[in-house]
This record gives structure tokens, sequence and C-alpha cells, in this order.
């Protein structure tokens, strides 16, 4: 069955307001951050007024039901992934945090200089300076799966790097400007193999695809909350249980410890080894909100829907002369569409749109090595998700027909 935008798009407040100068807001910026339903701004909101507590510290009424939500919400997201267990998902900050966590706690427990860590050409800076800065400190070597000319990575260049036998084998599930798909499943197996272990950056794939860690065998699944309807500030990070219960502890501080003498520490048991300090205990509830929101509409129904969205919008931008598109065509990408228009720089084209209330990003998106890559220095990207249209794609289409006219 296909998606009832009209009705989702109720759900989602921020859908209704206008620019300063009366146009209604186009949002086409989820791939940066999605828009939230009025069921995660509530759940957050519900638990401020009625729960709030600080968690794992007390035996009062408010402190048990905050906990209880805390963790509820771990439950709902370790199912939404397929983990086997919700001692797998440690709350971190934002996919950031979580990729950097294993770069601070199993990497500098595992790696050693001259230790290969492949990554590959379409990472976004959050995978790429967390290795830089190892690579600087520890002396490890690290090398990319290019990116070929239609956006897809290289696998057969992926099977000789895997020769050399890397240790870590970190790419993103999809990638934020492209759009690639990548092929998640033969990557993984592949680096099994040869006897790395996998880190899947999935910042944009686990609000968009259904994702199963168990069935794809990934070692570490890292994913943010607030590109899946859920609040900023919040993300996590998936592992297997017998890779996290071997790692060192990340941050210490309250809660990540079992006890505290003077001069040592004994670490808490999964997940709390991980978790130092109060958390984002709000967002965690808005997190499982959005886990349910998502869940309550299907993930596969959602995929669909974005699928015959970007397909369109594809056709749709291709015709416009003067637009050169990035990645792969529809059936490979997600809901990405990012292009230069020529002889206009993307900052301009992005604010004329916006003059119409149309909402795309421009610049490198995180992501400058790739554009470096296709010799640009910049991209316009609109990116889509479940509330989007068609009909805001041809709003799209008919802004950037007008921008061309303002550049003659
Ligand atoms: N990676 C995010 C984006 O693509 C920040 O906009």
């Amino acid at each position: 069955m296909t998606l009832n935008v009209e009705q989702i798009r109720k759900d989602f407040p921020i859908l209704e307001r206008e620019t300063q100068n009366g146009a209604r807001i186009i949002y086409l910026d989820s791939t940066a951050t999605s828009q939230k339903p009025a069921q995660v701004i509530e759940a957050m909101n519900d638990y401020y007024r009625r729960s709030n507590a600080n968690i794992h510290r007390g035996v009062h009424t408010l402190a048990e039901e905050a906990t209880s939500m805390y963790e509820g919400a771990r439950e709902k997201i370790a199912k939404f992934i397929n983990a086997s267990s919700s001692r797998e998902i440690i709350y971190t900050r934002n996919t950031t945090e979580s990729i950097n966590l294993v770069a601070y706690s199993w990497a500098r427990a595992n790696l050693k200089a001259g230790d290969l860590v492949v990554l590959t050409e379409m990472e976004h800076h959050s995978n790429l300076v967390p290795w830089h800065m190892l690579e600087a400190e520890r002396g490890i070597e690290l090398d990319f799966i290019p990116v070929t000319e239609d956006g897809l990575l290289d696998l057969e260049t992926y099977k000789s790097l895997l020769d050399r036998r890397p240790k870590l084998v970190s790419f993103t599930h999809m990638s934020n400007v492209l759009g690639t798909v990548n092929p998640a499943a033969e990557i993984i197996r592949l680096a099994h193999e040869a006897g790395a272990i996998v880190l899947v950056d999935g910042a944009q794939s686990v609000p968009h695809l259904t994702v199963d860690v168990q069935a794809l065998d990934a070692d570490f699944y890292a994913f943010s909350a607030h590109k899946m309807c859920g609040p900023t500030g919040i993300g996590a990070l998936y592992g297997k249980s017998s890779l996290l219960e071997a790692m060192p502890p990340f941050l210490g501080g309250g809660d990540m410890i079992k006890e505290v003498k003077l001069r040592s520490f004994r670490a808490n048991t999964l997940p709390h080894k991980f978790e130092a300090g109060t958390p984002a205990i709000a967002e965690a509830v808005g997190f499982g909100a959005a886990v349910d929101y998502l869940s309550a509409i299907g993930m596969e129904r959602i995929a669909e829907h974005e699928r015959e969205i970007t397909e369109y919008a594809l056709d749709r931008l291709e015709e416009i002369p003067g637009v050169r598109l990035f990645g792969p065509s529809a059936e490979k990408k997600g809901g990405v569409a990012a292009f230069t228009l020529e002889g206009v720089h993307p900052h301009d084209v992005a604010q004329i749109l916006d003059r119409d209330g149309i909402a795309v990003r421009a610049g490198h998106h995180c992501a400058q090595p790739l554009h470096e890559k296709f010799g640009i220095p910049a991209t316009s990207r609109a990116s889509f998700y479940l509330y989007n249209t068609k009909d805001e794609v041809d709003m799209l289409v008919n802004g950037i027909y007008k921008v061309k006219e303002m550049f003659g």
C-alpha cells in the first residue's frame, strides 16, 4: 500500500509554516536533518512534564519511570535494526560520536603502526577524520575504495585492497551526497573473509531503509536519531556484544562504573560501560518515539515512496539544461539529488530557492574529498523523506528555472 503523504504531512507541524515573505516551506534537506512529527515532540514534552528524573540512580517513582522510559527506548531501537539484544545498543550523541567511540576504544586497543584501515572515497568527514587522527597518532595506514564516475564503489579494487589484510573496513551504507546505497552485505562478507572487522556508517541508511544488523553481519553500525524523525543530541552505536565486552571504556565518569576506589575503578556491564554521566534522557524517549513512528508506517513503504519521488526528481532535474546530477540512477540510490547548475554557484542556487521557501543544502556536505574527486568545490543537494511530494519536486524544478533566468 502506498503512503498517504497528505496524512503524514499533518504529523509535522513545521511543514505548515511559511517563510517571512509568505512562502510555504518546501523542506528538501532531510539528509542534513529530518523534521520531527508531533508524536516525537509530544513524547519528549510529556517526559519533561510528567516523568523527569535522573536514571539508574533513584528508587523513587519518577526515577524508576525515567529509567524505564530510557531503557524501553533502547529496546525499541534494538528491535528496529534487529540487534540480538539491547545490550548491543550504546547511546551516543550522534553517528560522529559512535564512530569516534570505535576509533578511541576498539581501534586504539587493537591497531598498531602499519595496520591497514580501508575506507571509501565517498565517506563524509565523520568517517575520515577519526582515522586521520589515528594515522597521525599511531601510524596506522589508510587506503580507500575508489568511487566510479557513476557514483558506485569499485569493488574490484576493494578486493585487491583486501589482499593486504586490513584490520578494519569502515564504509557508509548510503552516501549523503551521491545517494548510493552500497552493497553492504557483500562488502562485509568479503571483509570478514579477509579477517577484518567492519564498521558501517548508517547515518543515512537507518532512516530510509530496512536495516538488519544480524543479516548484514555488521560488527559495528553507527546512526543518529535526528535524521530519522527523532531529536538532535542522541545517536547509537550497535556493536556485537563479544566486541563491546572486550573493549575498554570510552569516556569515564558516573554510570559507566560498577565500583570506584580512590585509585581504581571497575567498569559497568554492557551497555552502561560506554555511557558516562547523565545521558540525554528526554532525547532517548524521543528516539524511541521516532522508531515507533517509523515502524508504524513501515520502512518498506517509506523506502518505496522515496524511490518513487527520487525517480521522478531525477527525471525532472535531468531535463533542465545546464544541470549536472551526481550519483547513480534512481534504483541504486536513496532520496538524494546532488547537482550543479552551469554558471551558477551552488550557494546562489540555494539562496534563490530559499526566497520561494525551498530548503536545499549547498556546499560540500561534509564530504570534501568526494567533491574533489568529481573536480567540483560544491553541489546543491535536494533530499527527500516520507513527507515529500511530487508537487514539491515540481516547485524545485520551477525554482531552478527561475535561477537560470536570473543568471541569464
Ligand atoms: N552529513 C549531513 C549532511 O549530509 C550533515 O548534511
